[in-house]
């Protein structure tokens, strides 16, 4: 790496996508596991300064009940904060009272959330799989009629702290099931951080012989077991172009006791530029950002690219 950009040498990786879009999820996936609560004008900083950092999409917050979520139960406080920000800015939306307080504020990209498991789904939901899409499959309906994008995310796509290896099918058919209702995209979610690259292959091979497209296709990887980045290599080099990741890697999921911090964007836009992958992030402001949020925090960030930039300043 050159010490005077803070930037890493760039290889071109042979046959890889161009240009990839990163998918930012601090401010909804890291800050819903946060033990404190985060005054809202923080929450509207941070997705100010990542907007200003070149993230394209930043999921806001979530629309869900503000018991099963109390550190996002200023959705509607927040939202009007950053709403015309010249960015996406997706919300989750677990069911039609979920939306219609998401349309009511004028949201114009929802994401529901689904789960390959029984289990996560009873966690995270309190319903069955079958039940929760047939909870979806209005909301994704309603969404599409009013010109909404519908994402649609799987967690718990490679393994489940409650049943153990999830086989690759499960997870196809909950991914059908979403894109046949209209979801726009797909996020597999490797909830708890087990997947290895090998197996992310193998589920994109799978998904696409059964006719869900690549470029439907976007990941979420957890960096639990340090497999994140690996991950993520294998999904570029199958042609994914949609990446999730978190600012300074904050974040997990309440309903998951062992899902711990999403890839850390930083790590992945330090990979990217490297292989010369176009994310229009720029480092060095997404890097401030996380180390301003982590003051605000009051604990240093996990991503050890944040470590190593913010070392090499002091
Ligand atoms: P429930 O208790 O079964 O709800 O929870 P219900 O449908 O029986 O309704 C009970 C009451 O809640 C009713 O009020 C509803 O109106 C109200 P009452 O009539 O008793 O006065 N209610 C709501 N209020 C506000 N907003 C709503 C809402 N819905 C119902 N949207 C429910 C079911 C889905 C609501 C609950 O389980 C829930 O909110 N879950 C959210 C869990 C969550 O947000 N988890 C984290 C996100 S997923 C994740 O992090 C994974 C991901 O990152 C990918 C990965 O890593 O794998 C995406
Ligand atoms: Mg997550």
């Amino acid at each position: 790496m050159s010490d005077v950009t803070g930037l890493p040498m760039v290889f071109t990786g042979d046959g890889l996508p161009e240009r990839v879009r990163i998918h930012e999820v601090g401010p909804r996936d890291g800050l819903q596991n946060e033990k404190g609560t985060v005054p809202t004008a923080v929450k509207a900083e941070f997705i100010r300064r990542l907007a200003a950092a070149g993230l394209t999409t930043v999921e806001a917050t979530s629309f869900v009940h503000p018991k099963w979520v109390p550190q996002l139960a200023d959705a509607e406080e927040l939202f009007p904060q950053v709403k015309d920000l010249p960015v996406r800015l997706p919300v989750l939306v677990p069911n039609e009272r979920g939306l219609d307080r998401a349309l009511a504020l004028g949201a114009r990209r929802v994401a529901v959330f689904a789960s390959a498991t029984e289990s996560f789904a009873k966690a995270n939901l309190n319903r069955t799989v079958d039940e929760s899409l047939a909870v979806f499959a209005p909301v994704v309906a309603r969404a599409k009629e009013a010109g909404l994008h519908v994402r649609g995310y799987v967690s718990m796509c490679f393994g489940d702290p409650w049943e153990g290896a999830v086989p690759p099918h499960q997870v196809v058919e909950v991914c059908r099931a979403l894109r046949a209702m209209g979801c726009d995209e797909l996020s597999l979610g490797d909830t708890i951080g087990v997947a290895t690259p090998g197996h992310v292959l193998e589920l994109l091979s799978l998904l696409n012989e059964e006719g869900v497209t690549t470029d439907v296709i976007g990941v979420h990887f957890h960096d639990t077991y340090g497999q994140a980045l690996a991950n993520s290599y294998a999904a570029l080099q199958h042609g994914v172009t949609t990446f999730d990741a978190s600012a300074g890697g904050l974040g997990g999921c309440p309903y998951a006791k062992s899902a711990t911090g999403n890839l850390a964007t930083e790590d992945l836009v330090w990979m990217l530029t490297g292989l010369g992958v176009e994310t229009g992030v720029d480092l060095a402001a997404l890097t401030a950002t996380s180390g301003w949020m982590a003051e605000q925090l009051g604990r240093p960030s996990p991503s050890r690219t944040v470590r190593a930039l913010s070392h090499k300043e002091s």
